[in-house]
């Protein structure tokens, strides 16, 4: 028995040698033995309105391959509604009427996106709008194309040395209205806190390129968001605190938010204090050793922002091909304002 099976098993060598062989040389032949499968075709992302701009950028059609989106082509032309695969609608555009969206020329089948990185205070329109979307790109995090405004990334190699510190607390404000919770709190905080003020509102405008360098010698950064909605931490939490080397005073959403964005421990959340002169004292009172923990993510991890719209519209491409093709927003406002 032992026998017949070892003739069988050398005759499988031997055949197997054989295949091998010759697959060997049809590959030396240039022959593929099986078809690689041809890349998909680049996907046609129609941006209807650029947001906040009448000017598109420049979009090359490696846009998003700088991005790492390879296969996706943003255009803003207007005659591509046709054959798009996808069209964006910024919403703010849409608010203001300055685009109409083309219902009566849209294509059967072709998913519409509805994109908005404002919170649901700074929206309006929604009611209208029913019905019409298909997919939606924003900061909510349960977003068909999730595009936070920044995230922490894992990363080796020394962090870089924190700015000198030289002051207490920073704030910069360009819309101040006092019946905003941050102004509110702003007010009550200031007689225990030196709070120096930057901004617009303040009188004291600071260039784009100048507001990193100016709050960076700065403890803490109050990031403190203009309206507190599910999700909604803004480039004034990654950018103005976290990538300046500031520690963030945080208010917008529950804590809890904030631990899925980032450790429980690199940021300072209002609502961790039962009265504002306990926040205010807590931060006055502020050790070395105690403030430098805020810091101990810098170790592993560092701040990517993502503030530009192209590489937001090359995320379309990205989860294109999971996105439910029956999805339909029937109360867009509903879920928005949820
Ligand atoms: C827009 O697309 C159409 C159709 O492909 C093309 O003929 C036209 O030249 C394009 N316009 C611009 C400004 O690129
Ligand atoms: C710093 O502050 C923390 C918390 O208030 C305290 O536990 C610690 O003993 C302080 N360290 C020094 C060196 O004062």
């Amino acid at each position: 028995m032992s026998h017949a099976g070892e003739g069988v098993g050398h005759l499988g060598v031997l055949a197997g040698a054989a295949l091998l062989s010759t697959l060997w040389f049809l590959w030396q032949l240039g022959w593929a033995p099986a078809r690689v499968p041809a890349a998909p075709p680049a996907l046609t992302v129609l941006v209807w309105h650029w947001p906040f701009a009448d000017q598109p950028p420049e979009l090359s059609s490696d846009t998003c391959v700088r991005y790492g989106v390879p296969r996706c082509r943003l255009s803003t032309n207007r005659s591509l509604l046709a054959s798009a695969d996808v069209v964006v609608f910024h919403h703010r555009e849409l608010q203001s009427r300055r685009a109409r969206l083309p219902l009566a020329e849209r294509p059967p089948g072709q998913p519409w996106v509805w994109a908005s990185m404002e919170s649901p205070s700074h929206t309006r329109g929604l009611g209208r709008l029913g019905g019409v979307f298909n997919w939606v790109l924003s900061y909510r995090r349960d977003s068909d194309i999730f595009v936070p405004y920044g995230r922490l990334e894992p990363h080796a190699g020394p962090a870089p040395p924190l700015p000198a510190k030289s002051g207490t607390a920073a704030w910069v404000v360009s819309n101040l209205q006092e019946r905003q919770r941050r102004v509110r709190l702003y007010r009550q905080l200031a007689p225990h806190l030196r709070v120096d003020v930057f901004g617009r509102a303040s009188g004291r405008p600071l260039c784009a390129s100048c507001l990193l360098p100016t709050v960076a010698p700065y403890l803490f950064y109050l990031a403190f968001e203009n309206s507190q909605h599910r999700d909604y931490i803004t480039e004034k939490f990654w950018r103005n605190a976290l990538a300046a080397g500031t520690v963030p005073v945080v208010l917008g959403p529950p804590r809890a938010t904030y631990e899925a964005f980032a450790p429980a421990d690199a940021f300072v959340h209002v609502d961790d204090f039962g009265t504002v002169r306990e926040l205010a004292s807590f931060l006055v009172g502020m050790n070395e050793s105690r403030y430098r923990r805020y810091f101990a993510w810098r170790d592993r991890l560092r701040v990517r922002l993502f503030g530009d719209w192209r590489e937001r519209f090359c995320a379309v491409c990205t989860h294109y091909p999971r996105l439910p093709r029956d999805r339909v927003y029937r109360d867009l406002e509903g879920w928005f304002q949820a």
